[in-house]
């Protein structure tokens, strides 16, 4: 049985998130999502999310290809929480291409093609224009 994990902040649900979970699904038997603590975002991003991760979870968590949804606290713990998960895979979106290369010791580490032209951020910005 194999375990793909990734991460992500998830906020404003849109159909490149959909996309990125449904490929990594794809990837092994069962599929863990880390979404980032209302916190971390900030410290991330310097806002917080439109969403509070309580929602996001719930919507994370509402997906029928996801199994399982946890709160990363954290950005530094990628290694602790794979070995915790016992994941076999971490996939991440191609904007984070070569920064977890590093990890490539305790799984396989598979980066996926974003979807064009859409994002939490561009979203943001077309509602807050109008
Ligand atoms: N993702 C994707 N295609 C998009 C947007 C996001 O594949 N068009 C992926 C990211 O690569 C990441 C995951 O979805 O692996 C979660 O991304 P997140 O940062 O939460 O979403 P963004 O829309 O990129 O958010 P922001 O604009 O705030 O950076």
């Amino acid at each position: 049985m194999k375990t793909v994990i990734t991460f992500g902040t998830f906020d404003v649900f849109h159909v490149g998130h959909v996309n990125l979970l449904q490929r990594a699904a794809t990837y092994g038997d069962r599929l863990i999502v880390g979404v980032s603590t209302d916190e971390l975002n900030f410290s991330k991003k310097g806002r917080n999310p439109v969403y509070n991760q309580d929602d996001r979870m719930k919507i994370i968590n509402g997906l029928r290809y996801v199994n399982l949804c946890f709160e990363e606290y954290s950005l530094e713990k990628k290694r602790e929480y794979i070995e915790y998960y016992g994941a076999d895979i971490l996939v991440m979106g191609d904007d984070w291409k070569g920064k977890f290369d590093y990890l490539s010791d305790i799984c396989e580490v598979v980066y996926l093609e974003r979807t064009p032209s859409v994002s939490t951020t561009e979203i943001i910005e077309v509602i807050t224009s109008r």
